[in-house]
């Protein structure tokens, strides 16, 4: 089938429907919602069978619903109707959520039922449930009802608030004043709901240093304690807060006419005046507490964390991971599983730390030496057998900075987006140009970096970038990869496979030394960064600012490629 999505963003749901559409052979072509008549173009230019929405923020226009086929992506379960389906289900903590996918008709959300799904809630930020469960079951319930629009003669169900089954309603857009916190009364649980809820948009809107500003990413703290609502410490990037029965974590702050940033760098000099509550090493805590990078060893197997917010890596947080790595070289170990972060492994360097300093190219240029320091340290490891076990997606150069270990195993459902150019035509650098080519080929590498689109697990696994796809669910995963990371430590041929790798190494070097690679790739960063063409620092710009998207790419649009013919 020709089926066009119609969608605010190519966001992390929309790449996950359109590989698992595209791999059962459907031809998948995007328009993102800018206006009716964009929309309608597009339509008369692909002559969609069908029309899928994975993340509207309004309505499809009658001009197209009337005469086409349109299925909605509501994340809310049967009967549930509004903009703020997610919040409200986070912040009354509802055991159970869901996913329905209706059709679109006059009244929002109120469309016709072709599939609906359910899962378990979890305690976490809206956005790891939408990347996760809100996805899975997306992704479960458009593929069902893809298939019967396919088959034909499928009747929707429609919605029905008389019968009992339907437990959802109509609710209205989740206020700022519904989200505040009460410091003097609120429990732990509450603050963290009502931050997850709101997290990573809009956020809560509060008092921090007795400025006016919005709280994002927290997380419990079970030992530190303080008067209600009294910032009490720091630790690297976050801030803690008591609460009446405890304390939390606040990871990132935005203040006024601002954007995000890390909370001890939102209030950089403030927070320099809290005490420091450190912890005394690399080992993961044994109590619940914010830990950005932790350790933890089993079955002569290291497992090195770095659960980074957004996957986003500023030039601190690699020199401290790289510290972190070279300790976990010194432990009795012959085998490292680098585990990334639960939503994402790596998103490359950070952009928000970037745009926010006093010089971004300065900024650029210390990040990206920082993680190639890292990724050059992984790569010429030759004590251990390194394995990347990608749990959560992973973009631009993360991916290669995954690449740089000698295993990479990925989640299936997580995705990869191995390429720099929409981030306005930035050439990259975490050694990508050693690590790609042999993977997939020279002319494979270009078609990557050229294509720009998302890499499912599987589709890895066959072009030769990902070396396992393994369980889809997340526990599931991470017991699968600690089994097999613990078999290759006790294998008898480890010793051999690290003269291997060693040797190989050695030989790679004497064709082409490594700080070539790394010298030819900062070589065109260099000119990214500091030269005449700032597209870079545009792009930069307006993907920390948000700024509303105004055209879809044509790598995305194959309706508007120059070669389109339209159906006739
Ligand atoms: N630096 C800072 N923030 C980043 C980031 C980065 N490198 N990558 C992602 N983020 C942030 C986004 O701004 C967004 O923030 P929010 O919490 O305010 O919503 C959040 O992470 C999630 O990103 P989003 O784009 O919504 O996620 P996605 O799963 O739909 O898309 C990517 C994932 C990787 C395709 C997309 O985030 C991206 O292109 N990131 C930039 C990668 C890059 O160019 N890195 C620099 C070169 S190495």
């Amino acid at each position: 089938m020709r089926i066009l999505f119609i969608t605010h963003t190519f966001n992390s749901l929309t790449q996950r429907l359109y590989c698992e559409l595209t791999a059962r052979g459907h031809q998948v072509s995007i328009e993102f919602d800018i206006a009716d008549s964009v929309a309608e173009e597009a339509v008369a230019l692909f002559k969609p069978d069908l029309i899928v929405a994975p993340y509207l923020r309004r309505a499809i226009p009658e001009s197209i619903w009337k005469k086409h086929t349109c299925l909605i992506v509501h994340p809310g379960i049967v009967g549930d109707r509004g903009p703020s389906a997610l919040d409200w289900a986070i912040q009354e903590q509802v055991g159970e959520w869901g996913v329905t996918v209706l059709q679109a008709e006059a009244e929002m959300d109120a469309g016709p039922i072709w599939a609906s799904e359910t899962f378990p809630m979890r305690v976490a930020k809206k956005s790891s449930l939408y990347r996760n469960e809100v996805t899975e079951a997306a992704t479960r319930g458009v593929l069902k009802a893809a298939e019967a629009f396919a088959r034909g003669g499928f009747v929707p169900t429609p919605l029905d608030y008389g019968n009992p089954e339907v437990r959802g309603q109509l609710r209205p857009l989740m206020k700022q004043v519904e989200r505040s916190i009460d410091w003097s009364r609120d429990t732990t649980a509450t603050v963290l709901a009502k931050i997850n809820a709101a997290d990573g948009f809009p956020g809560v809107a509060d008092t921090v240093f007795g400025e006016a500003c919005h709280l994002f990413d927290a997380s419990a703290e079970s030992e530190l304690r303080g008067t209600p609502g009294e910032l009490i410490a720091r630790r690297e990037t976050a801030l803690c807060r008591a609460t009446v029965d405890g304390a939390v974590w606040i990871g990132h702050i935005k203040r006024q006419d601002a954007f995000k940033l890390p909370a001890t760098l939102a209030f950089a000099e403030q927070s320099a005046a809290l005490p420091d509550a450190v912890l005394a090493g690399w080992w993961a805590a044994q109590h619940p507490t914010w830990q950005d990078i932790r350790y933890e060893e089993a079955s002569h197997v290291g497992f090195l964390h770095f659960d980074f917010t957004n996957g986003a890596m500023g030039t601190q947080q690699c020199q401290r991971l790289l510290t972190a790595y070279r300790w976990t070289l010194s432990r009795p170990t012959k085998v490292i599983v680098l585990m990334g972060g639960r939503d994402f492994w790596s998103n490359g360097v950070h952009l928000n730390l970037i745009e926010a300093a006093e010089s971004p190219a300065d900024e650029s240029w210390a990040n990206i030496n920082a993680i190639d320091d890292l990724a050059e340290a992984i790569i010429t490891t030759g004590s251990h057998l390194t394995i990347a076990a990608v749990q959560g997606n992973c973009g631009a150069g993360g991916c290669f900075l995954a690449r740089a270990a000698d295993l990479v195993w990925m989640r299936d459902g997580a995705l990869m987006n191995p390429h720099y150019k929409n981030m306005g035509n930035l050439y990259g650098s975490e050694y990508w140009t050693y690590l790609l080519p042999p993977r997939v080929g020279e002319d494979g590498a270009r078609a990557i970096m050229q294509n720009r689109l998302p890499l499912t697990a599987k589709a890895g696994v066959a072009n030769g970038f990902i070396d396992a796809c393994l369980a889809p669910d997340i526990d599931a995963f991470r017991v699968d990869a600690a089994r097999r990371a613990a078999e290759l430590a006790a294998a008898p041929d480890l010793e051999q496979r690290l003269a291997a790798k060693r040797e190989k190494r050695l030989a790679d070097e004497a064709i082409k030394p490594l700080a070539q690679y790394r010298a030819e790739e900062l070589e065109h960063m260099r000119r990214n960064f500091y030269g005449f063409d700032p597209s870079y620092h545009v792009a930069r710009f307006h993907f920390v600012q948000k700024s509303p998207q105004s055209w879809t790419p044509r790598h995305l649009a194959k309706h508007r490629d120059l070669d389109w013919v339209v159906p006739t």
